[in-house]
């Protein structure tokens, strides 16, 4: 196994050797993986006026965090969405991610008058935070390992950095707050309902609106349940056992259970499972 740079926080977009890039390594499948996550990430700005709500008293210390991350993350979908404009110069990350805004955006977005978190504490949205920050660091890490197309084993690398260092961040942030600590059921009860909500619209509407041409949109309409499979295949096909490890580990600790426990160890095992048999159900 080769060593993987290190790749520091607080890089830029010049900073990725764009000239490396090779068109023949390109994987169709992942290439619509990416112009999906492209959108996802690029949306960050929504995210930072609810999490901004919710922490609006907890000083600038947190408030700075909050913007600073959000900053990382659309640069998540700038960087991707250049990535997948140089492969496919027919997609345009502005033109997508306007058809997108257009037709996605979550309840608790628009509720202007809600103050709290639609977890139901501070805390609670932390560990939802860091559930989502588990994933994206195992599915960029799963990327950066699964593709040999060089500018995206290098974007994907310092992505999975920036998501892990996400979650090591909501993780402080989670435990800074002077609320009582939650018990060990109602975290697993957050994280699991985090997971359950990767199933809803925003991934499929994305890949929708990522892969399917505004001119073929008559033809071909959304269908949530179809796009939400296409945009899963990728997933379950990249993935491999020690990706799905590193996520059930990270969610673990956040929940307060061991992350080389007997539970970490039964869940990787378990969710494993379902994803090779998804992925051979979508093949
Ligand atoms: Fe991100
Ligand atoms: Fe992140």
């Amino acid at each position: 196994m080769t060593a993987q740079p290190v790749y520091h926080q607080g890089w830029k977009l010049e900073d990725v050797r764009w000239d490396a890039f090779d068109p023949a390594a390109v994987d169709p499948t992942l290439l619509a993986a990416i112009k999906a996550a492209a959108l996802v990430e690029y949306n960050a700005p929504d995210y930072v006026t609810y999490l901004k709500r919710v922490f609006r008293d907890a000083g600038s210390r947190t408030l700075g965090d909050i913007e600073r991350w959000g900053a990382e993350e659309s640069q998540h979908g700038r960087a991707l969405g250049r990535w997948a404009e140089t492969a496919d110069p027919q997609f345009s990350l502005e033109d997508a991610f306007a058809r997108f805004r257009k037709g996605y955006s979550p309840a608790h977005f628009n509720d202007l008058d809600a103050e709290g978190s639609v977890r139901g504490s501070r805390r609670a949205e932390m560990v939802a935070r860091c559930v989502v920050e588990s994933g994206t660091s195992s599915y960029y890490s799963a990327i950066r390992d699964a593709t040999d197309e060089p500018v995206l084993k290098e974007i994907a690398g310092r992505i999975a950095a920036d998501e892990y260092r996400h979650y090591k961040l909501f993780y402080d942030t989670l435990h800074r707050q002077d609320e009582p600590e939650m018990s060990f059921w109602r975290k697993l009860w957050v994280a699991v309902t985090r997971v359950r909500e990767s199933d809803d619209d925003e991934l499929a509407y994305a890949y929708y609106c990522a892969n399917v041409p505004a001119d073929q949109e008559a033809a071909r309409p959304y269908d949530r349940a179809t796009y939400s499979r296409l945009a899963a295949r990728t997933g379950m096909t990249i993935y491999r056992r020690q990706h799905i490890q590193r996520l059930v580990q990270m969610v673990a600790k956040v929940v307060g259970a061991n992350p080389h426990g007997l539970l970490a160890n039964w869940g990787g095992a378990l969710l494993w499972r379902v994803m090779q048999r998804k992925a051979a159900s979508a093949a």
